[in-house]
This record gives structure tokens, sequence and C-alpha cells, in this order.
């Protein structure tokens, strides 16, 4: 009976992943690992340039994720240099990482995770995408759509393009926003607030109760919670890191002393690091009882912060806090907790652009080499973003750690698929629907396996493969 399921590709993720479930002699779940198989190595080959050409080069370790990557390497380069961003560069990075945020959760919600809820997870994998969405609902996909264009078109309006912008510097923005250019952003930044409000009511009245049960009970854990706060509230940008233990309790610290806070553990078997948390002096993934872990991305967010300083997503996280506690630990929250952020976002845009300092022509300031670390984070849309520079006095890059928000969800994504796997798969009976909703506990991290092990990234894909005791192939799935 005792054999090993391996599901590879894993499908709807950013970048490859296989998931392999090793069943005992009864046929149940004895242990599943996520393996990654990509390494790029982005941190040894920034290693002598000359700084101020990162902030153009990291957005490469990603075409989902370029954003993060950028404003997180223009904020460390900001430190190196010791410069002081004006306010209107500070506002208009902010203004158009909002829009990114938009662009790139409405992909996951809708298109990567969307097939899941609307054509359930027992669906045929041939209609489970977003071609069986815009079949079935063609009016929302088309309102999908055309939110993600909208919130794209920002960025690009911004930032010159939208995939791979190299629009923040050293010291500032490289360009003044003109008042033209502000009216139509601005009308644009109307649209998103309307499907932001949009998506959420669609989800809570038409998605979210179907699978409330579901929601309680599939893939359950308890860790702790990782994110930024901005004087207690939710940002995406800018702010302390606040690391949440599993009871509630938490401590805040500046991002550049995120090393006396975490630890990177290392395992043979995966190029994925596993942080945890310092505090905890171990490491460990057990099930009942796991030591140092703690989760970001959405549902971190949400759980760190006290509030939220717009009003309408405040009233969301109301809502939400009332029906789910803080931290709520339910897996595939992320996913609700994806859409209270797209919301913040496109209110925080929206203030951004109503700011008058938002056209003031001073966007930048002169920088020059100096001997300095700088570690600049936002909240990727995947979770905190850690880059770490180091230069010597040419201003020549002498040390570079990245740290993505898909790394440090790694050990949570690999308990989370062994606690599904072992709540569905009994008596060694499983088949596509049940190894498809093993998946969906991997989907609602929205993990980022191309910026994780900062590697070239091809198709989109997961695979699983069966095996026995001994190491012997069963059965392999390919989605
Ligand atoms: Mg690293
Ligand atoms: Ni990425």
């Amino acid at each position: 009976m005792s054999k090993m399921i391996t599901i590879q590709p894993v499908s709807r993720i950013e970048g490859h992943a296989k998931v392999q479930i090793q069943l005992n002699d009864q046929g149940n779940v004895e242990d599943a690992k996520v393996h990654v198989v990509e390494l790029r190595g982005f941190e040894r080959f920034c290693i002598g340039r000359p700084i101020e050409e990162l902030p153009r080069i990291v957005p490469r370790i990603c075409g989902v994720c370029p954003w993060a990557h950028h404003l997180a390497s223009a904020k460390a380069t900001d430190m190196v240099f010791g410069a002081e961003v004006p306010a209107a560069a500070h506002k208009l990075r902010e203004a158009a990482y909002m829009a990114h945020t938009i662009h790139s959760h409405v992909l996951h919600f809708f298109v990567l995770s969307g097939p899941d809820f609307v054509m359930g997870p027992d669906a045929d994998y041939s209609v489970r995408n977003v071609v069986g969405i815009a079949g079935k609902v063609p009016d929302i996909a088309k309102k999908v759509l055309h939110a993600r264009y909208t919130a794209q078109m920002i960025t690009q309006k911004m930032g010159g393009k939208g995939i791979h912008p190299d629009c923040a510097v050293p010291g500032g923005w490289s360009k003044p926003l003109t008042q033209e250019e502000l009216t139509q952003l601005k009308q644009m930044a109307d649209e998103c607030m309307d499907f932001a409000l949009y998506a959420i009511d669609f989800a809570k009245k038409e998605l979210f109760p179907r699978y409330l049960d579901t929601v309680k009970s599939f893939a359950l854990i308890n860790t702790g919670f990782m994110g930024t706060v901005k004087d207690g509230a939710l940002n995406l940008y800018d702010g302390d890191l606040r690391l949440m233990y599993q009871d509630g309790t938490f401590e805040d610290f500046k991002p550049e002393d995120y090393l006396d806070h975490i630890h990177e553990h290392v395992e043979g078997w995966t190029y994925l690091k596993f942080p945890y948390a310092k505090k905890a002096k171990d490491f460990s993934m057990d099930l009942d009882a796991p030591s140092g872990i703690y989760r970001t991305n959405s549902l971190a967010r949400v759980n760190v912060c006290d509030h939220i300083a717009t009003p309408k997503a405040q009233a969301e996280l109301e809502e939400f806090r009332n029906m789910f506690g803080r931290p709520a630990q339910q897996t595939l929250l992320y996913h609700w907790a994806r859409l209270i952020e797209i919301v913040y976002a496109a209110e925080r845009m929206k203030e951004l652009f109503d700011d008058p300092d938002i056209l003031n022509p001073q966007t930048r300031v002169a920088v020059s080499p100096r001997a300095a670390r700088g570690v600049g984070s936002v909240e990727a849309p995947r979770g905190t973003l850690i880059h770490d520079y180091q230069t010597d006095d040419k201003g020549i890059t002498t040390d570079v750690n990245i740290i993505v928000g898909t790394t440090h969800n790694n050990a949570a994504i690999n308990m989370s698929v062994k606690r599904a796997a072992q709540d569905l798969i009994k008596d060694g009976k499983y088949d596509q629907g049940i190894l498809n909703t093993v998946e969906m506990a991997i989907r609602a991290y929205d993990p980022c396996l191309s910026c994780a092990t900062h590697t070239i990234s091809g198709r989109i894909a997961v695979k699983v493969v069966i095996v026995d005791h001994k190491g012997e192939t069963m059965a392999t799935l390919m989605n």
C-alpha cells in the first residue's frame, strides 16, 4: 500500500514546483514536501556592480513581481547613499506601487485561484482555468481583465514601463508628474476603486458563503505572522516590520534589524531556505507544535496591523475580524485578505493622487558613493520583501542578501500541504480532484517561485508524484 504521490507541475502559480506525498503501509500520508528545483543566483551576480544599477537589475528576478524588487532595491540604495528622498518621490513610488499591487492581486484571485472556486476543485482541468471562467461568467471575466489592464497602465504611465520599471532612482524618482498625466491617472484610479468594491462584494455574496465550511477545516495550521505597519496601520510601501506570535503578542523592529529577529534554516532537499523567528530558539515544522514558523503575504498583513488607515478597507477589516478573530489562522483566508488589500490599495492610490505634493517638480536629490550598508523592504504582493546591500567606498556592491515573500512562507506552505494531504488522502485513495485540492493549499499563498529562488522562470507549472516507502514512483500526475 505504501507509495509516493507526486504532483508536478503544480499549476497556476508563478514558477515551477513539485509536490511529493509519501504514503505509509496503510495508505495514509506519512510526509509531504514541496520541491522547488530552480536556482538563479541574483544575489551572487549583483556583487561587483555599481550600486545605482541594482534597482534596474533586480526587477529582472521576476516578471510578475518587478515593482516590489524595484522599490525595495531603490529604498536600499537610498540608504546606502544616505539620501533623504523628497516627499513627491515617496508619494509617486507608493502610488505606482498601489497600482502594481492591484494588478497582481487581481491576477491571483481571479485568474490563478478563481478557477478552483468558480469551477470547483473537482472540475476537469481542461475547464478549471481562466478560459473556463471566461466561458462560464463572461461579464465578470471582462471586468477582471479591464481592471488588470487599467492598473497596469497606471504603472506604465507613471514609470515609463509597466514591467521591469526603471523610474525609481537612488535619491528619488526620475521625472515629475504633469497635471495632464495626473488628471488621467485619477480617472484610472477611480476605475480601480470601483472594481475593488465590486470584487469584494461579489466574493462575499457569491463565492465565500459556498466555501465557509471548507475555509474553517482546510489545511489548518497555527503559526505566527509578519508584515509591515506604519504607526500600527497596514502599509505596503513603508514602515516597521511586525512579527506576531501565535498567541497574538508581537514585536516591532526596523527592516534593517531583521537579522536580529529572523534566522534562515537550510534543508538539503530544496534550494529554498526556511526563515524562522529567532526568538523561538529552534525550527520545527511539526504540524501540531511548530516552532519559529511565521507567515507573510495578505493574511499576515491584515493580522498584524492594528487598523487600516483608509475607511472602506477598515470597514472590511472589522467585518473580517468579527468573523475570524486576530490572528486569523485559516489558510484559505489569504484570498479574502487579498480582496481587502485591493480595496486599501485603491483608496490609498486615490489619496496620494489627491495630495498636492505629488506634482512637486523636486523628485530627486543628488547622491554620491560611499561605503555603507542599506536595507530596503516593501510588502510585495506575495509577502515581505527585503533587499540588503553592502558597498565599498567606490559604491561597488560587496554583499547582497534578498529574502522574498515566498521564502518566508516556505515552511508554512510545506506544512499546509502536508495537513491537506493527511486530511484528504486515506487508505491509499485519491483522485485528480483531491490532488488539485492539495494544490489549493499552495495557491492560497500565491507563491512566486521565480522570486524565491531568484531564478529564470519558464512555464508556470506543479507535478504530484506518489512514491512507496522504498522511494519507487507509483504514479505521476501532471496538470
Ligand atoms: Mg537570500
Ligand atoms: Ni515574483
